[in-house]
């Protein structure tokens, strides 16, 4: 597999992504949320780079279906988020693909009474974007490609990549 973000890149991206969010928020206190599952990795590299008080709470979003590569309905679970009314929230997930994910998720986490809500990804996938609102924080846009690792899978599988990958033709793996 061709690596796209090596661990050296991925960990200056991540650098970089929780200076920008530690310069905004100051001394605020924060609840991060992570996009089950892609997010695992990105949620703890992360919070070891951010300071001061931060809760961290987890929801799932599931737009893919078994071995297709083309979003359907969107699922969201929001049973694991801790209660975010008048809190300030960092929504954090892998990639930004149409964005149909983000923004039914910051949506959702609004009308759940937060004061906040900003959202993080890695990865953006510029030409596929759907919707109209933008990622406050990007790691790194990325052509129209599929990718695994770091947290990203294919059919479940590669999350346990440390880098980046790129994967050409999915329905061959
Ligand atoms: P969106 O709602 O279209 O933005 O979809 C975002 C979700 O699609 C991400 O959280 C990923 O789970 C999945 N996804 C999109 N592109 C890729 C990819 O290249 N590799 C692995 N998962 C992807
Ligand atoms: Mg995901």
């Amino acid at each position: 597999m061709q690596v796209l973000l090596s661990r050296e890149e991925l960990s200056e991206g991540v650098d970089r992504l929780a200076a920008l969010v530690q310069n905004d928020r100051g001394t605020q206190s924060l609840v991060l949320v992570g996009v089950l599952t892609g997010s695992i990795m990105l949620v703890a590299d992360l919070l070891r780079r951010l300071n001061g008080s931060i809760e961290v709470g987890m929801v799932s979003a599931s737009s893919y279906r078994g071995v297709e590569t083309t979003p359907g309905e969107l699922d969201l679970h929001l049973d694991l988020l801790p209660d975010v009314s008048q809190k300030h929230v960092l929504l954090v997930d892998d990639i930004f693909d149409t964005g149909r994910t983000m923004a039914a998720l910051v949506e959702a986490i609004y009308s759940r009474g937060a004061a906040s809500v900003k959202s993080l990804v890695l990865l953006r996938k510029k030409s596929r974007v759907e919707v109209v609102m933008n990622p406050d924080y990007v790691g790194f846009d990325i052509p129209n490609v599929f990718v695994v690792g770091y947290g990203l899978d294919h059919n479940g599988a590669w999350r346990n990549l440390p880098q980046i990958c790129l994967i050409d033709s999915p329905a061959n793996f």
